[in-house]
C-alpha cells in the first residue's frame, strides 16, 4: 500500500487535525515516561513551521464513552507544553462548541489539544457522524499514531475517509522500520518472541515461522514449548493445554524452513523473587519443585550466535523474568549484543510491543537498536500480519 506523508501536503494556513498517541503512563498527575510525547514533537513542529495549525486528537485510557475526570487529557498539557516548546491550549470537548471555539481562537505558532476522544462512545464505535464532527474542525488529517492504528475508531479510521489525509513523521518512521524488518527485510531474519503466554501470541508465532529463518522463543512461553516436547518444567509458568498447538507451530516452522531456538540450559529457582537462590541446569534437568526464570548462559551463547549470522532482528518480549534480577541476565546480554551488532552495521534491529521496550530500556541497550516502536498492541497485530485499520485508511 502507499500513503501520503507531510511532504505531499500544502499546510500553509491549514488547520491540521493530527491524531497522536499520548496515552502515557502517569502517577499522581505526573507523566512518568514521556517517550510517546517526545516522539510526536517533530510532526507537530513541522506543521507549525510550514504555516499549519496543529489540532491534536488523542485518547487517554479507556473511559468507555463517559467522562472520567482522571482520564482528562488536560493532565497531559504541562508535559506536552514542555516537549513542544510552544503554548498548548486545551478544549474541554473534542467536538461541538468548545472545540469549534478553541480552533477559531488558535493562533499561528501554537498547538491545540482536544479532550479525550473516548469520552464519546461514538469514537470507539467509529460512528460516521462523530467522525464528521471531528473532520469539520479542520482541513487536513494527519495520523501520527501508529500505536493506536490497530483500532478502527472515529479519530483513527473514520476521519481519514472524510479529509485529505497523510501520515505524520512518527507514523512514517514506524511504517518504514516495520517494512524493513518484515515486509522486505535483508535476510536471514531472526525473530525473538518472549513473554509470559503462548496463548496471547499464537497468531504472531504462526505468522512469523513463515517469514523468518530463525525464531527464538523465550520467557514463560518457552516453557510451554519445552513441556510440549515432553520435558519437565517443574512449577514453571506453562500452558499445558497448549501442548498440541505448540507442536503444530514447531511443525509449521520445520515445513517453512524456520529454525525454532529453545533454551538449552535454564536458570531455576524455587520462588519468583528478586535474588532468589537459583541454579543453572541443563534443560533436561528441571526438578519438580523448580521454576524456570531465565535462559542460561549456553542458551544466550546460542542466541548471540544466531544474531551474528543474521541481517535483521525483530524483537518482542523478554527472554526471562526481566523485572527481577538476576533473571534479566539473558535479556540484557542478548539485547547488548544486538545493539553492538547494530552499531557495527551488520544488523538491522527493530523492537516493540508491550513489555519489550521496558525490558530493553532496563539494560540501556534500546539506544543501540535501529528502531524502537512506540506501539504495544499495534506492533503485535502488525507482527501477526494483520492489516491495521488506521494505516489502511491512509491508503492513497
Ligand atoms: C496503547 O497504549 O497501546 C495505545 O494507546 C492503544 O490503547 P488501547 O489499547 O486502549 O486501544
Ligand atoms: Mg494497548
Amino acid at each position: 500500500m502507499t500513503w501520503k506523508t507531510l511532504d505531499d501536503m500544502d499546510l500553509t494556513g491549514k488547520t491540521v487535525l493530527t491524531r497522536v498517541d499520548i496515552n502515557v503512563p502517569m502517577e499522581n498527575g505526573v507523566v512518568t515516561d514521556s517517550t510517546r510525547i517526545d516522539r510526536i514533537v517533530p510532526t507537530v513542529q513541522e506543521i507549525i513551521k510550514r504555516g499549519g495549525k496543529p489540532v491534536l486528537l488523542a485518547h487517554f485510557g479507556r473511559p468507555k464513552g463517559v467522562v472520567v475526570p482522571e482520564m482528562s487529557l488536560k493532565h497531559v498539557v504541562p508535559a506536552l507544553t514542555q516537549a513542544m516548546g510552544v503554548p498548548v491550549s486545551f478544549a474541554e470537548d473534542c467536538i461541538g462548541l468548545p472545540a469549534k471555539k478553541a480552533v477559531a481562537a488558535l493562533r499561528a505558532g501554537e498547538v491545540l489539544l482536544l479532550e479525550n476522544t473516548r469520552f464519546h462512545e461514538a469514537e470507539t464505535k467509529n460512528d460516521r457522524a462523530f467522525a464528521a464532527s471531528l473532520a469539520a474542525l479542520g482541513d487536513i488529517y494527519c495520523n501520527d499514531a501508529f500505536s493506536a492504528a490497530h483500532r478502527a475508531h472515529g479519530s483513527t479510521e473514520g476521519i481519514a475517509q472524510l479529509l485529505p489525509s497523510c501520515a505524520g513523521r512518527l507514523m512514517q518512521a514506524e511504517l518504514e522500520a516495520l517494512e524493513a524488518a518484515l515486509s522486505k527485510p535483508s535476510r536471514p531474519v531472526v525473530a525473538v518472541v518472549g513473554g509470559a503466554k503462548v496463548s496471547s501470541k499464537l497468531d504472531l508465532l504462526g505468522n512469523l515461522v513463515e517469514k523468518v529463518e530463525f525464531l527464538i522463543i523465550g520467557g514463560g512461553m518457552a516453557n510451554t514449548f519445552l513441556a510440549a516436547k515432553g520435558l519437565n518444567v517443574g512449577t514453571s509458568l506453562c500452558e499445558r493445554d497448549l501442548a498440541e498447538t505448540a507442536r503444530e507451530i514447531m511443525t509449521k516452522a520445520k515445513n517453512s524452513g524456520c529454525e525454532v531456538v529453545l533454551p538449552k540450559d535454564i536458570v531455576v529457582a524455587q520462588e519468583f523473587k528478586e535474588n532468589a537462590p537459583h541454579a543453572i541446569l541443563a534443560v533436561e534437568d528441571c526438578p519438580d519443585v523448580g521454576m524456570i526464570l531465565d535462559a542460561g548462559p549456553e542458551s544466550t551463547k546460542a542466541i548471540i550466535n544466531v544474531f551474528e549470522h543474521c541481517s535483521t532482528l525483530i524483537w518482542n518480549g523478554p527472554l526471562g523474568a526481566f523485572e527481577i534480577a538476576p533473571f534479566d541476565t539473558a535479556t540484557n546480554a542478548a539485547a547488548a549484543k544486538a545493539a553492538e551488532l547494530t552499531r557495527a552495521g551488520s544488523l538491522i534491529s527493530v523492537a516493540g510491543g508491550g513489555d519489550t521496550v521496558a525490558a530493553l530500556n532496563k539494560s540501556d541497550a534500546a539506544k543501540g537498536f535501529s528502531y524502537i516502536s512506540t506501539a504495544g498492541g499495534a506492533f503485535l497485530e502488525w507482527m501477526e500480519g494483520k492489516t491495521l485499520p488506521g494505516v489502511a485508511a491512509l491508503d492513497a
